[in-house]
């Protein structure tokens, strides 16, 4: 268990992420609903999902996934902003948009309180005065707790930190993204909790997406061919082709095991549709890389 921020909460290091393919519909439901059984048999504390994942398909299947359970220690976390609508993603961060986004979560979710409502994605003048009065009234009402960014750019996440009205950042933090630290150790210091996404590099350190055995493994093709982003990490990814070659680790326990090096990330949120995977990946809180490979990995790191 880490700090989270400020918060006096303390979260699992190890989160559980309730997107990706874990969200669409074609991943069937019952297997998505086993691996957060296994994630809470694990200790897991963290959850995190968004409106926009698999089209509201995502909070349902969690809020099935946590229905009888006591989630009164639980962090679960969802976003704002883009959202499905009539089969088009829209983005829309005004007052009222986000409050009948954050009403459908709720209703999703089962909760009455989200510990920690994100918005997804916003450009800096999209996080205007208005909103963020309508989000205190909203808190105010019990109808979430913490706040959160969610971005992967630079400009939103310094202007969220320097504002002061954010509790959590969520940024993608991995081997391929380690100039991230910076952010994160100046979020930490502002007391925010720093939550680590994409801690496997979408899986691209371990060529996750070239091994094509399941649907999922196309999805992750797709999805890495998708963005120029995607397909530079692909390429990079195979930079770390040693990290396959570490005795007693897997490449993606060492991909995990190099975030949570960082004692500045208070989680790291992976996704997974496979429980063998998540069991895995659950052994490595309380372990140290090998400082030779951290040495390598800085290398590596450094030389590009
Ligand atoms: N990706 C984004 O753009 C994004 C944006 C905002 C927030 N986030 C948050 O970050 C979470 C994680 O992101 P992500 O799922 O995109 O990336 P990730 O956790 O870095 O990587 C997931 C990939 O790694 C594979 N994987 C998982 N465990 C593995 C293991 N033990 N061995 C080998 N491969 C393994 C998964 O395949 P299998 O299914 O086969 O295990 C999948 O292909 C999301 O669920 C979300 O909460 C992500």
């Amino acid at each position: 268990m880490r700090p989270f921020g400020r918060t006096g909460a303390l979260v699992s290091e190890l989160g559980f992420g309730c997107a990706s393919f874990w969200g669409r519909s074609m991943f069937p439901e019952a297997q998505a609903i086993a691996l957060v059984h296994q994630a809470l048999e694990l200790g897991i504390s963290f959850f995190d999902t968004g409106a926009s994942y698999g089209g509201g398909v995502a909070e349902t299947r969690l809020g099935l996934a946590l229905k009888g359970r006591d989630t009164s220690r639980l962090l679960i976390a969802t976003k704002a902003g883009p959202e499905k609508i009539n089969g088009k993603v829209v983005r829309d961060y005004s007052p009222d948009a986000i409050e009948a986004s954050l009403a459908r979560s709720r209703e999703r979710l089962g909760l009455d309180t989200i510990p920690l409502f994100q918005l997804h994605g916003p450009e800096i003048p999209e996080m205007t005065d208005a909103l963020f009065e309508r989000l205190w009234q909203l808190r105010a009402r019990g109808w979430f707790r913490l706040l959160g960014l969610n971005s992967f750019d630079q400009e939103p996440l310094d202007w969220a930190i320097a504002s002061g009205r954010f509790d959590t950042v969520m940024l993608d933090y991995n081997v391929l993204r380690a100039d991230r630290a910076a952010l994160i150790g100046t979020a930490a210091g502002s007391g925010m909790a720093a939550i680590a996404g994409m801690p496997l590099a979408m899986g691209h350190i371990d060529r996750q997406a070239l091994k094509l055995r399941r649907p999922s493994d196309l999805w992750y093709l797709a999805r890495g061919l998708a963005y120029p982003r995607h397909r530079a990490d692909m390429v990079a990814g195979m930079r770390y082709g040693f990290l396959r070659e570490i005795e007693g680790w897997s490449a993606a326990q060492a991909a995990l095991g190099w975030v949570l090096a960082n004692p500045q990330v208070s989680v790291a949120v992976v996704g997974t549709t496979r429980p063998e995977h998540l069991a895995e990946l659950a052994m490595v809180p309380g372990r140290q890389l090998p400082q030779a490979v951290m040495a390598r990995i800085a290398d590596t790191q450094h030389r590009h």
